[in-house]
């Protein structure tokens, strides 16, 4: 058995900021974030340069404060943890440059974490007992791919979207719709009180050969459907067909594989139509369905730590040279896909 480790995690590739402790026994001794939706919020959208500029006020203290939280010094944490990228590249610098700066203060080894292989490891620090290989749906505000999670480090990408990612999607659906900012919660929350069968809209690439996604043709036809119908059945029938396009991709998936389990991670996984959904396509295949809590499905530190406390384990840590990276595919292999999600 490994010794535990204790290992610093920072995130900060889009407009959450945040640090956090976790050992590799997975418990989360501190999480602090500082999210930044006001700031954003008058454009509607996330503004890189603003992002970047929140992101250096506020990391240090939230790493002072995850330290104190967690009672414990630098010197005692094993290993450092940043996000290295894919993500808007000004915050993607300031958070590992911070990571960097703390390493080489303290003497600690640095583990540049992928962002998404922080999503698609998050399952595992909140379920000991998933797995590899698993099945992971991840649908965030820049990715909507199908991996197949073979181990650590080692990602099979079995389909990604042609256009925009499945959270773009809701929250250029909620700029349209004027339902606010964040996007997704607030789709979330106008479906609720709307009929998902009120609005025909299409379901791009279902039942389709190929095996990507796609949503910009879904969210062209809302605009169109906008002054017909009332925003709560336009999100609530948005949200219905986004539902039934990573159902009908992700069942497509499930037939060429046999893995432990299908999980899904990112902050789409946050939206309970979706869970509902995926629960019970896992269980038409007699699969277990694993789903993160919902605050470590939205981007965190505890996710980032924990990637890299099963990247240190590996025995893997980076060198301080090591560049922050605006793109940064978890499957190197994979095709090019036009278009594949990557937020502005
Ligand atoms: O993983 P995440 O926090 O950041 C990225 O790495 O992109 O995902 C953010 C995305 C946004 O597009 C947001 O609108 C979406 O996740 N999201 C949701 C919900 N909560 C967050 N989409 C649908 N329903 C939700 N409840
Ligand atoms: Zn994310």
């Amino acid at each position: 058995m490994d010794a535990m480790s204790l290992i610093l995690g920072l995130e900060s590739s889009c407009d959450e900021t945040a640090a956090a402790l976790v050992t590799s026994d997975r418990q989360i001794l501190a999480h602090k974030l500082a999210g930044q939706e006001d700031a954003h919020r008058p454009y509607g959208g996330v503004v890189p340069e603003i992002a970047a500029r929140a992101h250096v006020e506020v990391l240090a203290p939230l790493v002072e404060a995850a330290l104190a939280e967690a009672g414990v010094t630098l010197a005692e944490v094993d290993a450092i943890a940043a996000t290295a990228g894919p993500g808007l590249i000004g915050g993607v610098m300031v958070g590992l440059m911070t990571g960097k700066a703390l390493a080489l203060a303290a003497g600690k080894p640095l583990v540049a974490v992928n962002h998404l292989e922080g999503h698609a490891l998050s399952p595992r620090l909140a379920d000991a007992t998933l797995d590899f290989p698993y099945l992971l749906l991840l649908v965030s505000g820049g990715h909507c791919q199908l991996l197949l999670v073979e181990g650590v480090g080692r990602y099979r990408r079995l389909a990604t979207t042609i256009d925009d990612a499945a959270g773009e999607a809701f929250d250029k659906t909620a700029k349209l719709l004027r339902l606010g900012f964040p996007g997704g919660p607030a789709v979330e929350r106008a479906a609720a009180l709307g009929d998902p069968r009120a609005v025909p809209l299409p379901r791009p690439l279902v039942g389709s050969g190929e095996p990507h996604f796609s949503f910009a043709g879904l969210k062209s036809a809302v605009a169109r459907a906008a002054n017909d119908y009332s925003p709560e059945d336009l999100a609530a029938s948005f949200q219905q067909a986004v539902v039934d396009c990573l159902v009908d991709r992700t069942r497509r998936a499930l037939a060429g594989i046999a893995p432990t389990a299908l999980v899904v991670a990112g902050g789409v996984a946050a939206n309970k139509a979706v869970r509902a959904a995926l629960e019970a396509l896992a269980a038409e295949h007699g699969l277990r369905f694993v789903a993160p809590p919902l605050w470590l499905c939205t981007d965190n530190a505890a996710m980032i730590a924990w990637a890299g406390a099963e990247r240190f384990a590996a025995g893997w840590t980076d060198p301080l040279d090591i560049p922050p990276r605006p793109r940064w595919p978890l499957d190197p292999d994979a095709e090019q896909v036009r278009g594949a999600g990557v937020k502005a």
